[in-house]
């Protein structure tokens, strides 16, 4: 029982509510009794000041520009962790003893090659799709391969689904890549770890040995942990909303794809690059900052704000030296590093994002990096969604598991019309 309690509603008719506090973080009230007794609802679009669920998995604290994973800081994951160890955390809530690593690093490992039969759908796009519409397309068909794991009040058909997507999900992405330039899919290779194998599936060819360079598979699963999970986002509520209605988890993480495809999501990777491109020169900086400024031009600094961190994003922190990492072992001095760097040492100076407390976020650094590595800026948010499944399949187990959990069906403040009578067409 709450020790704090709140008085809402009108004057002479308040009602007490629970106000419940978490380990971390701001207080809530509790409000699912606010319709019944005060016959009104809140009114909170994009959820601003709205907790949708109980968890406990990630923990941000944007004031301070704090990322926890059950607990562990993400720049102490980033540089003492693996993304499959990370992926382990997120899903049980305690980091793997050796027995534990190596059994789950096996099941995933053993769970990447896809039904044969999913090769052929990639040949109904056009070679030019976007390659997240073929993600969004060929997940969602997940469940018409792996019926055996779709019934999702079955813990163990859960654990198999939740597996299934992370294992293959490099695999589903690789093809995609390979499918839009024409080249031959690379099956994955059980003596290689996630990151190596998912870079071998992009870039080798069957004619020819795949030369690895451990630094980009450092880097590569360093960027992977970075988009692991992050609290309630945009995906993530989508991916809960989906499930909260009981749709099998591969249809769930679909939904998930497609919201990320979103710039203002996970899209921001792939619309930075694109923003620095068109910028080009850091004689033109000063030009861009005031459009962003303008409230009557839609052009935002992508990779830049959020919705949660008012500090600078610790995963900013570390993709940015990941990223001069990566480009002083491949000997790359790329024009559009300085460029940004140049932006954010501006903008950082600049009231207008000083006071909305505007830092780089994931994605400001991520893009440069990626095309270093040889990506394309289309693979960019594949990439985002490659790393966030695990962050998905963990929250939509959580919200499966939670006993207060119900189908998300928020209401509505109408403004539209009262009721009319039908004016028949001939009368209007
Ligand atoms: C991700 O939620 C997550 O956790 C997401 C994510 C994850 O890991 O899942 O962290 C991944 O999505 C990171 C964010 C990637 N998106 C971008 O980089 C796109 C550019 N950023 C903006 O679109 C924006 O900052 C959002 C969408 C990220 C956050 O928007 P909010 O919280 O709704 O903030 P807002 O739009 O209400 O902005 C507040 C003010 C506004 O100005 P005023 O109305 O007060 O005058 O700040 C301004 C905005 O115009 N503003 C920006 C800006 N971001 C906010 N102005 C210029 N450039 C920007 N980037």
């Amino acid at each position: 029982m709450a020790e704090k309690t709140i008085s809402l509603g009108n004057a002479d008719s308040g009602v007490d509510f629970d106000v419940m506090s978490g380990t971390l973080g701001p207080d809530v009230i509790d409000i699912r009794k606010l319709y019944g007794a005060t016959d009104q609802f809140t009114y909170d679009p994009g959820f601003t000041s709205t907790a949708s669920c109980e968890s406990k998995i990630t923990f941000i604290d944007g004031e301070e520009g704090v990322l926890l994973h059950r607990g562990y800081p993400i720049d102490e994951l980033a540089e003492k962790s693996d993304f499959l160890e990370t992926c382990y955390l997120l899903l049980n809530g305690e980091l793997p003893n050796k027995a534990e690593k190596d059994k789950f690093v096996h099941d995933i490992t053993y769970h990447s090659m896809v039904h044969e039969q999913l090769a052929l759908f990639y040949r109904g796009f056009r070679r030019d799709a976007h390659p997240m519409a073929i993600m969004v397309g060929v997940v969602g068909a997940l469940s018409a391969f792996y019926h055996d794991s779709t019934d999702i009040d079955d813990p163990h058909q859960r654990m198999v689904a939740s597996y299934r997507l992370i294992a293959k999900m490099p695999t589903i992405a690789a093809w995609a890549y390979k499918f839009s330039i024409g080249q031959p899919f690379m099956y994955p290779r059980n003596d290689l770890s996630y990151a190596e194998d998912f870079l071998h599936m992009m870039f080798a060819v069957p004619c020819e040995d795949y030369k690895m360079n451990p630094v980009l598979s450092r880097a590569m699963d360093r960027i992977l942990i970075l988009h692991a999970d992050h609290e309630q986002n945009a995906s993530t509520s989508t991916v809960r909303t989906a499930g909260s209605s009981g749709a099998n988890p591969f249809a769930c993480i679909a939904a998930g794809i497609a919201s990320l495809w979103g710039p203002a999501h996970g899209g921001a990777n792939e619309a930075v690059l694109n923003m620095l491109g068109e910028i080009g020169d850091i004689s033109n900086v000063a030009s861009a900052l005031e459009r962003a400024k303008d409230p009557d031009d839609n052009f935002r600094l992508m990779g830049f704000g959020h919705r949660v961190y008012k500090n600078y994003d610790p995963r900013a922190k570390v993709m940015m030296a990941t990223c001069h990492e990566v480009l002083d072992d491949l000997g790359i001095n790329d024009p559009l590093l300085e460029l940004a760097m140049e932006l954010e040492k501006i903008a950082l100076s600049d009231p207008y994002f000083v006071d909305r407390k505007l830092y780089p976020n994931v994605d400001f650094y991520s893009g440069i990096i990626l095309r270093a590595m040889g990506f394309p800026t289309s693979m960019f948010t594949v990439i985002f969604a490659l790393a966030r499944t695990v962050g998905w399949v963990a929250q939509w187990n959580e919200m499966i598991e939670d006993p207060s959990q119900k189908i998300t069906r928020p209401r509505q403040l109408y403004t539209g019309e009262t009721e009319r009578t039908f004016i028949p067409v001939d009368k209007r």
